[in-house]
Parts: C-alpha cells; sequence; structure tokens
C-alpha cells in the first residue's frame, strides 16, 4: 500500500462512535497508511456517522455536498461512510452520491484498509454485516493524549426500543471478557490516563457469559485494579439497574458518583408504547435506592417529547417525573420517526409546532433544576480532576467534580498540573458550571 496516502476521519454522534474512531485510526495507522488532522491534506476522507434522529442523517447529507468541492479539487480523492448511517443505508449510499466510495458498517472496520486501497483502483466498496462475535477486543484504540479514556466494554443492543436504530445499525448485544478490560485499565493508568469512561449502549447488561460476570463485577474489579483512577460508565438501562451495581458504586470512592439514567418519558403509556419495559414507579424506585445509598450522586437523563398519540397530559407527567428526580442534567429530543423501526409504523401524529413547544418546556423546566441545584452547591467542597486551562478563558483552569460538573477556578500561583486532584471550594454558579476557589 502507497503509505504515503493520508486519511482523514470525522466523528458525528455518540461517544460509542468517538471510540470506533479511535479503534479505526489504529487498524489503518497498522495497515500502513497516515493519519492527517487536516482535511486539506488528505488523500481519503472517512465520515463515522450517527442515524439516531433525521437531523443527525442530514448533517451528513450537508457535509457530503461540501465535500464535492474537496473532490473536484482533487480527483483521487476517496472519500467514505463509516458508523450507523453506513448500515442503516447500505449501498443506497453508494448508489445516489456519486461521491461515495465506501461504505463501511460498525462491524467490518478490519475490512477498512483494503476498501481504502480498492478505492484507489477505482473500485467502490461496501461492507455492512453485523457480527454477533465482533468487539475488536484485540486492538488497542489509538488514543490522543490526555488524562480521559474511552473504553469500550459491549457493542450492540438488544432492548428495541420501539423509536430506536441503533439495534438495527450495531447489531446485537456483545460483550468482552472482563479480564481484557481489566488489564487495559491497568495499562492506561500506567500510562498516565487517570479517568476512563466504560462505554456502551447498555453498560449495565454487560456480560462476560464464560467467565459468569455481570457489569457490577465488571466494575468492582474494575475499582479495585486501578484504586486511583477515576472510573465512569455510560449508558445504563433503567431496567438493569440491579441493587447490586448500585451498591457496587457505593462502596469504591473511585467509582464516580454520577449516574446517566434515560428515563424517556414519565407516562406509563407511553413508556410502554417504547417498549422501555419498565414503570415510572419502578424508575422512581431505582432513584430512591440510589439516593438511600449515594445521596451526593448526580444523576442525569434522556428525554424524547412528542413521541406518537403524546397527550398534553402524558407531557405534564414528564415535566413532574423531572420535579420529583431533580435532575442535574438531561439530553431533550423531538420525537423522530425512524424507518424501520417499529415505531415509524405508528402515526408520527403530534404535531411539530406542539413537539416543539413541549421540548421547549422540558427544556425550561431543566435549566431551572439545574440552575438551582448548582446554587445549592454554592459553600461546598469538592474533589476536582483537574483537566487544563478553561476553553472559554485560558486564565483560569478547569476541572470536574466526581459528580461530573465543571468547575472553574484560578491557579492563584499554586503549581498544579492537568490530571491532578485538588480540593476547592464553590463559591458560585450558574445552571451550566461552578465556579470555585482551591483550599
Ligand atoms: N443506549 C442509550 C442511548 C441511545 S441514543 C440509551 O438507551 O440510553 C440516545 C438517546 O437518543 C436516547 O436515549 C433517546 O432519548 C434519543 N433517541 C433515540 N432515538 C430517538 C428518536 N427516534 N427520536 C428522538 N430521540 C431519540
Ligand atoms: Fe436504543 Fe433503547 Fe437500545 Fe438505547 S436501549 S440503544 S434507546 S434500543
Ligand atoms: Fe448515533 Fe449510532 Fe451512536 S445511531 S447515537 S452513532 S449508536
Amino acid at each position: 500500500m502507497n503509505d504515503t496516502h493520508k486519511v482523514y476521519i470525522e466523528t458525528y454522534g455518540c461517544q460509542m462512535n468517538l471510540s470506533d474512531t479511535e479503534i479505526v485510526s489504529s487498524i489503518i495507522k497498522k495497515s500502513g497508511l497516515n493519519l492527517t488532522e487536516k482535511p486539506d491534506d488528505a488523500d481519503v476522507i472517512l465520515l463515522n456517522t450517527c442515524s439516531v434522529r433525521d437531523n443527525a442523517e442530514r448533517k451528513i447529507h450537508e457535509r457530503l455536498i461540501h465535500l464535492k468541492q474537496y473532490k473536484k479539487k482533487n480527483k483521487e480523492l476517496v472519500v467514505g461512510i463509516l458508523g450507523c448511517m453506513a448500515e442503516r443505508m447500505r449501498n443506497k449510499l453508494i448508489e445516489e452520491k456519486k461521491i461515495v466510495d465506501l461504505v463501511v458498517g460498525p462491524d467490518e472496520y478490519r475490512k477498512v484498509p483494503s476498501l481504502i486501497e480498492n478505492a484507489f483502483t477505482g473500485e467502490k466498496g461496501i461492507a455492512v454485516k453485523l457480527s454477533r462475535v465482533e468487539t475488536y477486543d484485540d486492538i488497542e484504540p489509538l488514543r490522543t493524549e490526555g488524562i480521559f479514556a474511552w473504553v469500550s466494554i459491549m457493542r450492540g443492543c438488544d432492548k428495541f426500543c420501539t423509536y430506536c436504530v441503533v439495534p438495527f445499525t450495531r447489531g446485537r448485544e456483545r460483550s468482552r471478557p472482563l479480564r481484557s478490560i481489566v488489564n487495559e485499565l491497568e495499562k492506561l493508568y500506567n500510562n498516565g490516563f487517570r479517568e476512563v469512561t466504560l462505554l456502551g449502549q447498555n453498560v449495565n447488561s454487560y456480560k462476560d457469559t464464560d467467565g459468569g460476570f455481570d457489569f457490577p463485577d465488571l466494575l468492582r474489579e474494575s475499582a479495585k485494579a486501578v484504586p486511583n483512577m477515576r472510573i465512569r460508565y455510560t449508558t445504563s438501562h433503567p431496567y438493569d439497574m440491579s441493587d447490586k451495581l448500585i451498591e457496587t458504586m457505593a462502596e469504591y470512592k473511585n467509582i464516580c458518583k454520577y449516574i446517566h439514567l434515560p428515563v424517556q418519558s414519565g407516562s406509563d403509556r407511553i413508556l410502554k408504547l417504547m417498549n422501555r419495559n419498565y414503570s415510572v414507579e419502578h424508575y422512581l424506585g431505582r432513584i430512591r435506592k440510589i439516593r438511600e445509598l449515594m445521596p451526593e450522586c448526580s444523576l442525569s437523563t434522556d428525554i424524547i417529547s412528542g413521541f406518537p398519540t403524546e397527550t398534553e397530559e402524558e407531557h405534564k407527567q414528564t415535566l413532574d417525573l423531572m420535579k420529583e428526580v431533580q435532575y442535574d442534567g438531561a439530553y431533550m429530543f423531538k420525537y423522530s420517526a425512524r424507518d424501520n423501526t417499529k415505531a415509524y409504523s405508528m402515526e408520527d401524529d403530534v404535531p411539530d409546532e406542539v413537539k416543539t413547544r413541549r421540548l421547549q418546556e422540558i427544556i425550561d423546566l431543566q435549566n431551572n433544576i439545574s440552575r438551582e441545584l448548582n446554587r445549592l452547591e454554592i459553600g461546598k467542597q469538592h474533589e476536582i480532576l483537574v483537566e487544563g486551562p478553561s476553553k472559554k478563558n485560558s486564565e483560569k483552569w478547569q476541572g470536574r467534580t466526581d459528580t461530573n460538573k465543571v468547575l472553574i477556578f484560578e491557579k492563584n500561583g499554586h503549581i498544579i498540573n492537568t490530571g491532578d486532584l485538588i480540593k476547592v471550594v464553590v463559591k458560585s454558579s450558574t445552571s451550566a458550571t461552578l465556579f470555585g476557589e482551591i483550599l
């Protein structure tokens, strides 16, 4: 292979995609190709795409139109689509978009180098088979330097929420062996990483079948193996939020006291239509257990507004649930009908302006709750992991609390480095940020 060829990868979508880009980068580098950070220098441009909502795909269509200019300048340029949209659209992408040379789904990334090679000889290629076993367990992701690392522990999703494309784009659930994950964490710690996020669409249904380990077992073994590393995880499903998991989190100091627990709706009828497999009561029971064992734990969620047939009353139930739980943060979306999903065959009958208005009410409520909860932080002490100069104001530095809140502080002559754990006291706050002083 021509080892002067340079590949540029652009990543969209969730953390799984960010993590997959590190895996693809590693595969590409091993094959002898080079990577570049600049699209203008590239001989190959790959987009790692997301399909979760219509606007995620629209972004990619727009980007492809823009990339036509690059191809005009460089006729040899190879353009590829990776990720969930590749899996969902398959050969349609090659047929409808002349500019696209290769299409590779999430379980076929080992083929990326050979498909690139073929593309240089003018042969378009597609690889979109889903696998029951592929976890890329043997591939060491090519991580950018720093103190944070993503560690993918499982792939796929078997939950089949009726609105969601993920089970179709990422296939069946499968997990990496516990031992291999724990070894990777030890290595990361020795290489200077200080915080890891264990990743999967549903980490709490993780299962190492050969070893007989579940997700709490993995968390416990990880916490013990790297006691000075902060450990986070995402995403968890309320159905699999077991007592054992909550107890394990409470037991180890280095397991961060933060849980992202998507609720989606506050109405039992809508939850049923979504095939979420829990009731509001079950969900609140999980929250009570979390609060009982970890009063300091922060919580965030995902909410969808305007699912088919959602009434005004059911929307209010969502607002009521948010008031009751008091989430520290939330990711909030308008329902977007996705081809092939079960909900697609239900009529998308909530008018767009109603979805938008309900979404705005959800966002406004959440902002108020976040502001109030952050106001209650004033005067509290936290240990933060120092991330480096603040993105907005380089005079200041920023770190993150164990509860996943960003805290801005001044160094005031202290010698502080990225990766240090320091004690601070909160002096003021907004809905998104805490401001503090070093103790
Ligand atoms: N596996 C994770 C993340 C799934 S995608 C989980 O189950 O929590 C992230 C979020 O996108 C979902 O939680 C949901 O709130 C939202 N989402 C998924 N499909 C959607 C759709 N068709 N329309 C609107 N939001 C959607
Ligand atoms: Fe999608 Fe539901 Fe699976 Fe999450 S749990 S990825 S929302 S099907
Ligand atoms: Fe998007 Fe696929 Fe992630 S659809 S949210 S990139 S799993």
